[in-house]
């Protein structure tokens, strides 16, 4: 990279917990002063962001767009039909040619080696907006929400309910380096790749367990999260997952099992009626809204921390 303090965004465990709990802090900061009407900080002033996205998209491209245009910068919206990266063009070529024009790049992709190319070959810092592999602006957002709604991260029981992807993956790595208690509860078949369940583990810091039993998982869990059970790039097996799903369903029984405590989190977007019902997601220990709110105030630092400002 151009200058020493520019750093990717790839992985949650690329850096260490003070890095993280630093971001958050920071989140939490730069948050309180946009809430609050302040608009004359601006240390994107100058900058522009190129955004790629190779899958649809809502949250991650309007909390990204508002959120640097809210602090002085510009960003540029590249669809699925615009760059065709691996296809119209190269990725290192795509990273030499967007680094010429722009401080970021933030890039939502099928395959993780694509954000590792572009990482490899961009002379900017890149932003990793989710790829198959892992959504680590997500799960930082997520990690704000909790530590506003549950007063902490660190000791907190979270089960994850559905299939083993991508979040998950992010929550894992997230788990190696913040001590919490995970518990991901997926059918049999669907479990998160077992080498990165190995890596968090061999960390030592978090509780890490996989079972393929909802109800027993989420007793006593402070907050229960769930994603679709189709991920992008899998929606022709959307009717099978639905059959080999059955029992994972969130409802209000098994919300009543994980306790009085409990927060729902989904990061959005729900199926509902699938792997969620309605009831849940509008109770009152629903939590949904403000984790999407939280991408726009989780990404702000985390391009705050990339660029060096
Ligand atoms: N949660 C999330 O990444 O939403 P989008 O797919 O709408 O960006
Ligand atoms: N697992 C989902 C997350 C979307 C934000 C997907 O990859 O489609």
């Amino acid at each position: 990279k151009e200058k020493p303090q520019w750093k990717d965004f790839l992985h949650i465990d690329d850096f260490d917990k003070a890095e993280i709990m630093k971001i958050l802090d920071w989140a939490a900061e730069v948050k309180a002063l946009l809430k609050s009407g302040e608009r004359g900080y601006l240390p994107f002033k100058g900058k522009s962001m190129a955004m790629i996205f190779a899958k649809p998209s809502m949250r991650t491209r309007v909390s990204f767009e508002t959120g640097f245009f809210l602090l002085g910068g510009h960003a540029i919206y590249l669809g699925p039909h615009d760059i065709q990266m691996g296809k119209r063009e190269e990725t290192r070529d795509v990273a030499r040619v967007l680094s010429r024009y722009n401080n970021v790049i933030m890039a939502r992709v099928f395959a993780h080696q694509h954000i590792l190319d572009l990482a490899k070959y961009a002379s900017v810092p890149v932003i990793n907006g989710l790829t198959d592999y892992n959504h680590p602006c997500q799960i930082m957002a997520d990690a704000l929400t909790m530590i506003e709604h549950v007063g902490q991260l660190e000791g907190t029981k979270v089960v994850y309910v559905g299939d083993g992807n991508n979040i998950v993956h992010s929550w894992l790595l997230l788990a190696s380096i913040v001590p919490f208690h995970f518990v991901c509860a997926c059918p049999k078949g669907f479990e998160p790749d077992q080498k990165t369940v190995d890596k968090a583990q061999r960390a030592g810091i978090s509780k890490i367990e996989i079972t393929n039993d909802p109800k027993e998982a989420v007793c006593g869990a402070d907050v229960v999260y769930l994603d679709v059970w189709a991920s992008m790039g899998q929606k022709e097996e959307a009717a099978h997952r639905r059959q080999v799903f059955q029992g994972f369903q969130v409802d209000e029984q098994l919300m009543k099992l994980g306790g009085p405590r409990a927060y729902f989190m989904h990061y959005l977007p729900a199926e509902r009626g699938v792997e969620v019902t309605d009831a849940v997601i509008e109770a009152p220990n629903s939590i949904v809204f403000a984790q999407a709110e939280n991408r726009m105030h989780a990404q702000n630092a985390i391009i705050l921390h990339s660029v060096g400002l």
